[in-house]
């Protein structure tokens, strides 16, 4: 039996990496699959990727921190899907400056992304989950929300903090409708969001430290971080709610 049979889904920012993985894991597991990215073109060939396992899919270009586009966002996924059944709140975007460097633009960006995005995808999605009494609402958060950063990014780190408590402020909101409201943290996932603004000098160094701290010693794959999506939006877990799961091989640098 599929784990998502008959159930339609958007992840945010899935063109690439674990937000791609998350998407295809659904799909595999009988979802169709809504796919939202500001990349239109890497968005399109992950929803084809899709289609091929049997699904549905569609791929909608849309910047979640933008009110007007996510409302457009939502209402072409369901007219053409017909409904929609869980959200994961994946689009992210790292921050990569101190304290002394960072600009207002780029604070505001990576928090308007990483926070404001998750904000505006759940308050345009719940009417029609309240309607129905059922959904699903996964975000992803970071290691980095919980423990804090060693160095820099206090612009993604206070975001990223952020989704965890809102996390469990829609869960109280939502919980009477029948919606869970969930937040998992990744931690050590190498994607092509590791390499942004990271030289590859910076990007060894990131494996080392990973590889050091964490119980396990070793990096994470997507697939690790889309398993316990997939739990997390699945009836398997109809009674966890207002949660916050890391998923970081054991990152004793954050404990
Ligand atoms: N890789 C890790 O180890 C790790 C660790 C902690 C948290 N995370 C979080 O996991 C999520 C996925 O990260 P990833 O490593 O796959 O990064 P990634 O950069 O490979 O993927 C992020 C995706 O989000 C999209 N995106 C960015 N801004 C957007 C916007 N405004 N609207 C819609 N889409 C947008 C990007 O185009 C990209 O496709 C992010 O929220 C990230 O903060 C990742």
């Amino acid at each position: 039996m599929e784990r998502l049979a008959g159930k339609v889904a958007l992840v945010t920012g899935s063109a690439r990496g674990i937000g791609k993985v998350i998407a295809m894991t659904f799909a595999g597991e009988g979802a169709d699959v809504v796919v939202n990215d500001i990349r239109a073109s890497e968005a399109e060939k992950t929803a084809q990727e899709i289609k091929q396992l049997g699904h549905k899919a569609i791929a909608i270009t849309a910047d979640v921190s933008n009110k007007e586009q996510v409302k457009n966002m939502m209402q072409s996924a369901m007219q053409q899907l017909g409904k929609l059944d869980i959200l994961v709140n994946n689009a992210g975007t790292p921050g990569r400056a101190t304290l002394l460097d960072m600009s207002e633009e780029v604070w505001d960006r990576v928090v308007d992304v990483n926070l404001k995005g998750v904000f505006l995808c759940t308050q345009a999605i719940a009417p029609h989950m309240i309607e129905r009494k059922y959904g699903k609402i996964l975000n992803i958060s970071s290691i980095e929300g919980m423990g804090g950063s060693a160095k820099s990014s206090s612009n993604y780190t206070a975001a990223k903090a952020g989704v965890i408590q809102m996390t469990k402020t829609h869960a109280r909101e939502l919980g009477a409708y029948g919606i869970n409201v969930n937040c998992v943290c990744p931690g050590g996932i190498i994607t092509e969001g590791t390499f942004n603004g990271r030289s590859p000098e910076a990007v060894e160094k990131h494996k080392a430290n990973v590889v050091e701290h964490a119980c396990l010693a070793r990096l994470g794959d997507a697939r690790e971080i889309a398993s316990l999506v997939l739990f997390l939006v699945s009836d398997e877990s109809s009674y966890v709610t207002a949660q916050n799961i890391a998923c970081d091989g054991g990152r004793f640098d954050r404990m």
